[in-house]
């Protein structure tokens, strides 16, 4: 059997009892783990009961027991809370529960399809619970705090009041796997700690403010995340950075009331160019909106994904090769997952030499992100014309009139409507 370290007492009456996993380096295909993983299991002990706070993944279990083991009996556990069900913590959860058939669960509302797809069980018992929320272990009052979409729609986090202890899911954790567990004490983390805010939470960062609303008036002790170190030694620092890369990264000197519109185009021979430039111009004739043209060739994917975080508005442009629009702008689309760009307007354009396709397939993309995409892109076939160019200030010009809201009204009639149909050659 393979050794097993000692459960950690973290604070009086409270231990870590989760697992370590340093062998991990890839963790839910997305991220590089290149320290591995923990997963964060807690148990606290009150004079009326026993709470497991979290468990882990299903392939730790054997872990998982044998530290709960050392510190309580089955019979003891009174209540079990998970602050999120992604199964790298509720993966021992069925066992949990079949070995402390008398404890009690406690979830957020949004977990609960989520554990009935998980445990495959219509019997299964649970309490919901919700911001304001309390359970009294004896000395040791659990109060919830929710927290959805950090990074999940079930995620909260449970404070221990008396002790001013929060356990507060993936939220402050990071992918970091070193048996020292204290922040204090453990190597360097903070490439990790930051790559996992950029992956994980940072799609969420409006729900990240949410959350700081709630969190940040607490006077916190420790922060005990699910992942990684345990913040101990300045734990609020660890907040204060969250606000930080939640909060706008960029001020935008023209007028704080002034919409952003980003206009990105690659050219083969000019022609994309030109007509990015046409966009620009008619978006420019719209007062109220700064307009940003960048020439994908030349910059990188992660100060353009910053960019565009900030921005109300985006404009592709993309000549057609091969059937498909060009590789670097599949590159910055493909990086959108990490920010939110829901609902932003979106548009497309492009100059191709014989079929077109590259406008569709990015307005489907965009669609698929969940963009607005209001008015059909523009396409021209090599060379621009002097009329194409001039749809593509009009498309610029209505992106704008959208972002102001200063949108005319247009009567389009069906032969416009067929006139618009892609050619292909
Ligand atoms: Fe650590 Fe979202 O699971």
């Amino acid at each position: 059997m393979k050794r097993v370290p000692d459960a950690v007492e973290i604070a009086p009456g409270t231990h870590w009892i989760g697992a370590l996993d340093p062998g991990l380096r890839e963790f839910d295909i997305i991220l590089k783990t290149a320290n591995g993983t923990t997963y964060n299991s807690y148990c606290v002990r009150g004079t009326n009961g026993v709470a497991v706070i979290d468990t882990v993944k299903a392939s730790h279990a054997e872990e998982f027991f044998a530290r709960l083991e050392q510190v309580a009996r089955y019979d003891e556990i009174s209540t079990i809370v998970l602050n999120h069900l992604e199964p790298d913590h509720s993966g021992a959860l069925p066992e949990l529960m079949r070995r402390a058939p008398q404890a009690k669960l406690y979830i957020s509302a949004k977990a609960q399809l989520m554990l009935k797809a998980l445990v495959k069980s219509d019997d299964l018992q649970f309490n919901i619970v919700k911001t304001g929320d309390s359970i009294d272990l004896g000395g040791r009052t659990l109060r919830f705090f929710s927290t959805p979409f950090l990074h999940w729609p079930d995620t909260q986090c449970t404070l221990i009041e008396e002790q001013n202890i929060l356990f507060s899911g993936d939220v402050f954790g990071c992918h970091f796997c070193d048996g020292r567990l204290f922040n204090d004490q453990v190597g360097d983390f903070r490439f990790s700690f930051e790559y996992y805010y950029q992956h994980i939470m940072r799609p969420f960062r409006e729900h990240v403010l949410e959350a700081l609303e709630l969190l940040e008036p607490l006077p916190l002790q420790l922060i005990a995340p699910a992942h990684g170190p345990i913040l101990r030694e300045a734990p609020l620092s660890y907040m204060q950075r969250y606000r930080q890369l939640a909060s706008p990264l960029l001020h935008n000197e023209v007028g704080a009331h002034n919409k952003s519109l980003l206009v990105f185009y690659i050219s083969s021979y000019g022609n994309t160019a030109r007509m990015a430039q046409a966009v620009v111009e008619g978006a420019e004739s719209i007062q109220g909106v700064r307009v940003s043209l960048y020439d994908l060739q030349a910059g990188g994917d992660l100060p353009f994904v910053d960019l565009i975080e900030e921005a109300d508005g985006l404009a592709f442009g993309s000549p057609t090769i091969n059937g498909d629009a060009v590789k670097p702008v599949w590159d910055l689309l493909s990086s959108l997952a990490m920010i939110k760009v829901s609902d932003k307007l979106g548009a497309a354009f492009g100059s191709y030499g014989w079929s077109g396709e590259a406008i569709n397939m990015i307005e489907d993309r965009l669609r698929g992100l969940k963009l607005r995409v209001p008015i059909k892109g523009v396409r021209a076939r090599l060379i621009p014309t002097e009329e194409e160019l001039e749809n593509c200030r009009d498309l610029g010009k209505q992106l704008a009139q959208h972002l102001t809201g200063k949108i005319e009204k247009r009567v389009i009639s069906m032969s416009e409507l067929l006139a618009q149909e892609p050619t292909h050659a």
